[in-house]
């Protein structure tokens, strides 16, 4: 059998230490233990009943089940400018400032490619979501790390970049609540976000992948900072607020130049989504926001689970006011990996390394907020009994 030697591009992409991890969490599962698995990041929840009956009315109508437009429906397109305007007061063309994606994981991995050349730049939160080096390295690009640091609440802070990097720089991601920090935005980290964007030409991306599950008052849009529409996109995702992460439905909003980009990237790739969905979409952002707002405070009820159980064994790590995840520091001694392996092994609690959301993500883990409080606090209460923390609380 001839064998044929991937593409450098594909050299290029980072390597799949998701699909590894999720493989020794089954070995162990095979092995009999009761596993606790708090390092994924799909929702739990089912999508509510109103989608779902969209759906299945959608397809009944044969109609639907032809190609869609090229560039997705122009009623969807509406609903999400409608939606913009009804939850953030931000008021954008459904024509020219919005482009529909079959998730934002494909449009994440698609934009550098769209916007950015070979060797030119691409800035990338460090600790963040892998795929934005996914997607700078399809684009030839260079990656930029932007870091993260705990003394700055996980909020950016552009003086931490090299001058040249800034003058090489296209593009920049952001994402909040943060996946994996928890870190929520402030208006002021937007605006200053706009200014280094303004001055520097950068196309800002804003990956609103968890918007509506936020503790500390309601999500904040990119597109709500003056200028923001001027210096890029967000990328918003209905995979998490609404429960439909199998949907595979999201969009981009924003500047009206990386909107046709896309779209012209998009004709190329797809024929946008399959119709019942994109009118399952429709509903689930036309509806009345109740679930999404029951959705957040069940996963508020078990952050507030999940720290008291911490605070009894010594635990202690900042607070998530958003998205789904909590990043703690591992314990002394320990590095990201081997307090991995160390609670995998030893309490059969399955959490994600900190290092596989970039360097600075070294000496932390990320638990998600996807279990029950039971089985939350019982996985606290396993890590507990290792007696890795100084319990001063409990004893
Ligand atoms: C920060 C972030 N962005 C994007 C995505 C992808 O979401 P989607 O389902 O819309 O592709 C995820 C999924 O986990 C995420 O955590």
């Amino acid at each position: 059998m001839k064998h044929f030697v991937p593409s450098i591009a594909i050299d290029r992409l980072p390597a799949p230490v998701f699909a590894e991890l999720a493989q020794r969490i089954g070995a162990v599962k095979a092995a009999g233990h009761d596993v606790i698995t708090l390092g994924q990041g799909t929702p739990d929840q089912t999508t509510p009943v109103h989608i779902l009956d969209a759906l299945k009315e959608a397809i009944d109508d044969s109609t639907n089940l032809q190609y869609p437009p090229f560039r997705g429906h122009d009623f969807l397109k509406q609903a999400v400018a409608d939606f913009y305007q009804k939850e953030f007061g931000v008021s954008v063309d459904p024509a020219s400032e919005v482009a529909i994606l079959l998730g934002s994981k494909a449009g994440i991995v698609a934009l550098p490619q769209t916007i950015v050349n070979p060797g030119e730049g691409v800035i990338v939160p460090d600790p963040g979501y892998p795929d934005y080096l996914s997607g700078a390295a399809l684009a030839g690009a260079y990656p930029i790390t932007l870091p993260l640091l705990a003394e700055n609440a996980f909020l950016p802070d552009y003086n931490l970049l090299d001058t040249k990097d800034v003058e090489r720089a296209r593009m920049l991601f952001l994402n909040y609540p943060s996946n994996p920090t928890g870190a929520t935005a402030t208006a002021e980290a937007f605006e200053q976000t706009v200014a280094f964007a303004d001055a520097n030409d950068i196309c800002v991306v804003h990956d609103l992948a968890y918007g509506g599950i936020s503790f500390d008052g309601p999500t904040r849009s990119f597109l709500q900072t003056e200028g923001a529409k001027n210096v890029g996109i967000e990328l918003f995702s209905l995979s998490k607020r609404f429960n439909m992460s199998g949907f595979r439905i999201a969009f981009a909003i924003g500047n009206p130049s990386v909107i046709a980009s896309i779209e012209t990237y998009q004709e190329h790739l797809y024929v946008s989504a399959f119709t019942p969905i994109q009118h399952a979409a429709a509903v689930a952002l036309s509806s009345d926001q109740t679930c999404v707002r029951e959705l957040s405070a069940l996963y508020e009820t078990r952050r507030d689970a999940l720290f008291g159980q911490l605070k009894e064994i010594g635990w202690e790590g900042p607070v998530p006011g958003g998205s789904f995840f909590v990043w703690l520091p591992v314990a002394s001694g320990f590095t990201s990996q081997s307090f991995t392996d160390h609670l995998l092994d030893e309490a059969h609690v399955a959490v994600t390394p900190g290092h596989f959301f970039g360097e600075y993500g070294e000496g932390y883990v990320r638990i998600s907020l996807i279990a029950d409080a039971e089985r939350l606090v019982e996985a606290v209460q396993r890590i507990g009994q290792l007696h890795l923390f100084s319990q001063t609380v409990a004893e």
